[in-house]
């Protein structure tokens, strides 16, 4: 089977998991691996994201109302983890949304971050796996669906099935109310970057809590 869960469910169940959250964190931590981060682990509070990196000296990363968390090294928007900020680093990061949908994909035996940058990457690393089944998990927003994890979820689906994918991310974005708030906040390049579609050829893999490029994919 293959699904899409527009709000994520309380664990994942199928073989394979998919996490997607297109406006910020899934974008942003392909964009992180793509320039050299060791690995990025979710949390879901500030507190223990905190305890965590201190433990193994990783950076802090993490955004509440779409702004860093006080003390963090990092915030949310892409356009923080460059090579020198991130290169060799792992993150401990915590957001709104996007790291709880990881922590509910944990139950799958396989896990990916996806995003559109990294779309056609993905769908071909997930086809090569010929898994018994795949949950497409969108972030959502604080419960509802989000029309850019919907959409990018859609896509997913679509290319898993061998079928055209036709998304236009902008267009997707016009209508998505935080890709309207991100834009008053200041992060419009965050917009931009979020649709560059397959602008990574990264595969991202969740493996024992830590999200990694996968060399292989
Ligand atoms: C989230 O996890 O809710 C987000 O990625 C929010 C954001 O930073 O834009």
């Amino acid at each position: 089977p293959l699904s899409v869960h527009h709000v994520p469910p309380e664990r994942a169940t199928e073989e394979v998991a998919v996490v997607i959250d297109v406006l910020r964190w899934t974008t942003t931590s392909i964009i992180a691996l793509s320039n050299g981060a060791a690995g990025i682990e979710a949390f879901a509070t500030p507190e223990a994201a905190r305890i965590r990196a201190q433990e193994i000296g990783a950076l802090t990363a993490g955004e509440r109302n779409a702004h860093r968390i006080p003390g963090f090294d990092l915030g949310n928007s892409p356009t923080e983890f460059t090579r020198e900020r991130v290169q060799g680093r792992v993150i401990c990061a915590t957001t709104t949304n996007g790291t709880n949908a990881l922590l509910a994909a944990q139950g799958a035996a396989q896990v990916f971050l996806a995003a559109f940058v990294n779309l056609s990457a993905t769908a071909q690393a997930i086809r090569a796996l010929a898994p018994r089944g795949v949950e497409i998990i969108c972030a959502g927003s604080e419960g509802k669906p989000s029309p850019e994890d919907s959409a990018c979820g859609e896509a997913l689906a679509a290319l898993l099935r061998g079928e055209p994918c036709e998304v236009s991310p902008l267009s997707v974005f016009r209508r998505a109310p935080h890709a309207a708030h991100l834009m008053a906040q200041g992060y419009t390049r965050d917009v931009e970057l979020a649709a560059a579609l397959d602008s990574i050829p990264l595969v991202a893999v969740c493996r024992d809590g830590r999200v990694e490029a996968d060399v292989a994919g």
